[in-house]
């Protein structure tokens, strides 16, 4: 059975998506407990990414959450791995992420630093909430995260913001006890777009560098609130 299981999900493309879903199972990663990670989109970024070189060290396998019966066939994928199961979720599409939503011990939901990005984020918050009522307890868990970081007015206040959008009450039931948006944020750092030509991950290209630190954070702060909800 899987040690955790993340969705990364979010309907806006271009928000970090793909680079938060690797980067996170890179840092989760290790011999013990091994990370795979789960393409849902159809576009295959990330399988695509990891074939781009001599691979990660762990794998990356496409999967489709439109079908029927691919509620069933990622359980059985998930109860078959031993280690992090990180599952990439398309943009657009309801239905793969909601598949993924409601087997996720905790649906990350990367944020950019842009104002169109920051109002499309109910969408996601929304499909969580939906997947938790439908479940009837507290999982899955939601964790905003701030990507693409920068000096904008917009990076400095987001957290606010998305109070706003999303609303109060929305936005204090995301993560019942823990923070709504982690304190970790991702800067937004060339070598986390270079990394990806080379088919290496931000810890085999970079591992000392801002990111691949941030990430680590990221990955910390992600099993805390997962050990917290068990
Ligand atoms: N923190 C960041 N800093 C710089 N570039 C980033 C960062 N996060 C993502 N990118 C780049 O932004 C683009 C979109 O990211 P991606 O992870 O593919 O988003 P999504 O999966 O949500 O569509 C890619 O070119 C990626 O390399
Ligand atoms: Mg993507």
């Amino acid at each position: 059975m899987a040690q955790s299981v993340i969705a990364v999900i979010n309907q806006k493309g271009g928000v970090g998506k793909t680079t938060t879903a690797v980067s996170l199972a890179a840092c989760l990663h290790s011999k013990k407990s091994p990370a795979l990670v789960l393409d849902a989109d159809p576009q295959g970024s990330a399988v695509g990414w990891s074939r781009m070189g001599d691979g990660f060290g762990f794998a990356v396998e496409a999967v489709d959450l439109t079908s029927d019966g691919a509620a069933r066939a990622l359980k059985q994928t998930i109860a078959s791995h031993d280690g992090h199961v990180v599952i990439d979720c398309p943009p657009e599409a309801k239905q793969p992420a909601a598949v993924a939503a409601a087997l996720a011990d905790l649906v990350l939901i990367p944020v950019s630093a842009s104002g169109l990005d920051v109002m499309a984020t109910k969408r996601a918050t929304d499909l969580v909430l939906d997947a938790r009522s439908m479940l009837g307890g507290e999982r899955p868990r939601a964790l905003l995260v701030a990507t693409k970081f920068d000096r904008t007015a917009i990076a400095r206040d987001m957290a606010q913001m998305l109070r706003g959008f999303i609303g109060e009450a929305d936005f204090d039931q995301l993560n019942p006890d823990g923070p709504a948006v982690a304190a970790t944020r991702i800067a937004n750092l060339v070598p986390l777009r270079e990394c990806t030509a080379s088919g290496l991950t931000i810890v085999q290209y970079q591992p000392k560098g801002k990111s691949a630190q941030e990430y680590r954070a990221l990955a910390k702060e992600v099993l805390k609130q997962i050990k917290q909800g068990e």
